[in-house]
């Protein structure tokens, strides 16, 4: 399949230019949330925002607020403001877990808070950052926002046990794997992007489209993840490389691999699997099988988001529509 993909840093250049003042407010916000008078708490939440990342979150939710109107009035972009800095917390908050859960060192370039402090401190800052969002987008008076990131955050950690589950009955099953992604990733995708059209005022009908081109990319996105884990340094991508190899995680290049192979093939890479956790790093180029496996995952990923840049044809083209397609395309084959 070809896509149109513009550079990262071309991306990153657009983006900054159509949204600058929307993204600098949200910025602003996030470093006000983060600040205590607690020096201990100060110092874990400086340590997390030392590395910003790429905030891909926070800037759907304000692209969707200006799909039907790129003149937003104030009161719109005050409340895509707001649920930016929700959803980007929301996910500072899931991080935060998530390296306890995987047992990674590694997080935006420095050490995760379990490396960093001890396991304590991680648990209790991810609850910190959740309840802290859940408080801030209670001060938005949209009860109905509250309730659905309520359900959103839910769901999302329904993803991460339901990949507990799957790891224990060593499932091999893509139904298992799609149903994990969609809520462990998915769902904050689809959020961010559902409250960008609430800010808006848009119809039911088009929230739900716009929920699910989030949901969709959000799917892509963690496919690219899982395919970056068995590829990229983490010079690169700034988390442990390997990490989901580590932790007996059967992502989907693996799965492909094990399906598509010729028999001798998977046999020989599901023995080195099975010595992951001790092993060296595995080369992905001494495995035919995974090679295959990250071709066909990569190429699922580029339907996943065509899929949902499909749900972006109710909206007027334009700078914001052409921009959510070319994150669509971003998200699949990232390299960061
Ligand atoms: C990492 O998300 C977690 C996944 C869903 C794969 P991001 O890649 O958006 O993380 P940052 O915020 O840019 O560091
Ligand atoms: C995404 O899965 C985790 C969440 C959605 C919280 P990963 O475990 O693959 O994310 P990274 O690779 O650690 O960022
Ligand atoms: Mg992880
Ligand atoms: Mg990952």
């Amino acid at each position: 399949m070809t896509t149109i993909s513009p550079s990262s840093e071309d991306l990153k250049l657009q983006v900054a230019t159509l949204l600058q003042d929307d993204l600098q407010a949200v910025q602003d916000g996030l470093l006000r949330q983060f600040r205590n008078r607690s020096e201990f708490i100060q110092d874990v939440a400086d340590h997390t925002s030392r590395f910003r990342g790429k905030q891909i979150r926070p800037i759907l939710t304000l692209l969707c607020s200006r799909l039907g109107t790129p003149a937003p009035d104030s009161q719109t972009r005050e409340m895509a403001r707001l649920f930016g800095i929700v959803v980007e917390m929301i996910h500072a908050a899931t991080l935060v877990h998530d390296d306890v859960i995987d047992d990674a060192d590694l997080r935006r370039h420095v050490s995760t808070v379990h490396r960093r402090w001890n396991t304590e401190t991680s648990v209790l800052f991810g609850d910190y950052l959740f309840s802290q969002a859940f408080y801030l987008a209670a001060t938005s008076g949209d009860a109905e926002a509250c309730r659905l990131i309520g359900q959103a955050t839910n769901r999302t950690c329904a993803g991460e046990l339901n990949q507990i589950a799957a790891r224990l009955e060593q499932s091999r099953s893509e139904r298992d794997y799609f149903r994990i992604i969609a809520g462990k990733t998915g769902q904050l995708f689809a959020i961010s992007c559902r409250l960008g059209a609430r800010a808006a005022g848009l119809p039911r009908k088009l929230q739900n489209q716009l929920s699910m081109f989030g949901l969709r990319l959000g799917m892509a996105f963690q496919i690219a993840d899982d395919v970056l884990d068995l590829t990229m340094s983490s010079a690169r991508t700034g988390k442990d490389s390997q990490n989901d190899l580590q932790n007996h995680r059967l992502t989907l290049p693996v799965l492909r691999g094990l399906r598509i192979a010729p028999p001798n093939q998977q046999q020989l890479l599901l023995q080195r699997l099975e010595h992951s956790a001790d092993a060296t790093p595995l080369l992905p180029s001494e495995y035919p099988a995974l090679q295959a496996g990250l071709a066909s995952a990569t190429a699922a990923a580029e339907r996943m988001a065509s899929r949902a840049i499909q749900c972006l044809h109710h909206f007027p083209a334009g700078r914001e529509r052409t921009l959510m397609e070319s994150i669509a395309w971003f998200a699949a084959g990232r390299s960061n």
